[in-house]
């Protein structure tokens, strides 16, 4: 095993940040039909709809749901019509790359701030500063480009009360959940696939344009099979509120399972979304309960667990009921665990993890995680 330890991570005071963060602000995806996204987040993730915009709201050509739990957002926006500039390009992504990630928008102190330096250090920007404003007060936006079709959104909220952005009303309808509490505390991390080679580049892109550091690296060494093997790398940004990974595929003798994503998301995209809950195993059995699909995890894997990872607030039958991963480094350990694609493409799914302490993305389960994802991908014949 060649895996790097995480650094230490140190985090930076405002005055040496070159680009400070609040946060992530939401994740927004455009999808085919975002009525029904609306209602498998609701239903499956029991998460809150908060927000609403479309025709109702003055918005004629698509509309879009925000929902919530504790500090996680996700947006889901689909086209009613394509005669208008934003209807044909949300429903062309849509044809491209079928339900995906538009915007990884990031929370910033000031987006005017945070666009000059992004863009003075090399990013393509998308949409220079400008200002929303209605009865909740302003906001102001700046968009830059990221992988693929992907765009990071800086939004500066700090001068606004409403329930999402200007032109959103807050959610009527009823909350639909299942039970009162959420089920996620937070995004602890989102990962992006780009192609074979152009890993090392989009890590400069973070480090360069918008101050983030290297904690961690997975090689080829660490993540294969007798088939594949993948590369990944994680990033922090200054005040670790922000993570985000990069992969991309390694040469190996069958296709990799990020050539499979690239392959049928048409190109660079958001593989997946990790989300911290404070009870794994509660949420997870909350999620199966609505439906959702996660990975299996080979029960050899439990049978070395106890030795790897020690004493853990969950037991092992508990963890092996639920095919629930677990992690541990020098800080402590993790608990996590992977959806199936949540949608029809083999493309975008969600990692659910509990933190102990351990700031990793769980090395020692990359293997088992790698090995898990192969066998579905034989199964949909792509391997
Ligand atoms: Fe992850």
């Amino acid at each position: 095993m060649t895996t790097t330890h995480p650094a230490p991570i140190v985090s930076k005071g405002p005055a040496e940040d070159p680009f400070p963060l609040i946060g992530n602000d939401a994740v927004v995806f455009a999808v085919g039909n975002a009525r029904q996204a609306m209602h498998f987040y609701r239903s499956a993730f029991n998460m809150r709809v908060t927000a609403y915009s479309g025709p109702e709201t003055g918005v004629a050509d698509s509309l879009s749901y925000v929902l919530e739990s504790n500090e996680v957002r996700i947006v889901v926006t689909s086209a009613i019509r394509q005669d208008t500039e934003r209807g044909a390009w949300l429903t062309d992504h849509v044809v491209r790359h079928g339900d995906g990630v538009t915007d990884i928008a990031l929370t910033v102190p000031d987006a005017f701030a945070a666009y000059r330096y992004a863009v003075g250090q090399g990013a393509h920007g998308l949409a220079e500063p400008y200002t929303l404003e209605d009865d909740f007060g302003k906001v102001t936006l700046a968009r830059v480009a990221a992988y693929g079709d992907t765009v990071h959104t800086f939004v500066d909220r700090s001068r606004y009360s409403g329930p999402y952005l200007p032109g959103y009303v807050a959610y009527e309808g009823s909350s639909g959940c299942r039970t009162e509490e959420d089920l996620f505390q937070a995004i602890d991390h989102v990962v992006g696939n780009v192609s074979l080679g152009e890993m090392n580049s989009w890590i400069d892109f973070y480090k360069r344009t918008m101050g983030f550091s290297q904690i961690q690296e997975f090689t080829d060494q660490d993540i294969s099979t007798e088939f594949s093997s993948l590369m990944s790398k994680a990033l922090a940004d200054g005040s670790n509120k922000v993570k985000f990974n990069v992969s991309e595929p390694a040469p190996g003798q069958h296709k990799s399972q990020i050539d499979e994503y690239l392959d049928f998301y048409g190109g660079p995209g958001v593989q997946h979304i990790a989300l911290a809950t404070d009870d794994i195993v509660a949420t997870v059995r909350s999620m199966q309960a609505a439906g959702v699909q996660f990975l299996k995890t080979p029960g050899s894997y439990y049978d070395k667990l106890a030795d790897r990872v020690g004493q853990m607030r969950f037991s092992i039958d508990e963890l092996r009921e639920l095919n629930i991963l677990a992690d541990r480094d020098e800080d402590g350990y993790l608990l996590q665990i992977f959806t199936a694609p949540v949608q029809d493409r083999p493309t975008v799914f969600y990692e659910i993890i509990e933190r102990h302490g351990c700031k990793g993305f769980g090395n020692g389960n990359f293997q088992a995680l790698f090995e898990a994802i192969e066998r579905e991908q034989a199964l949909r014949g792509n391997l």
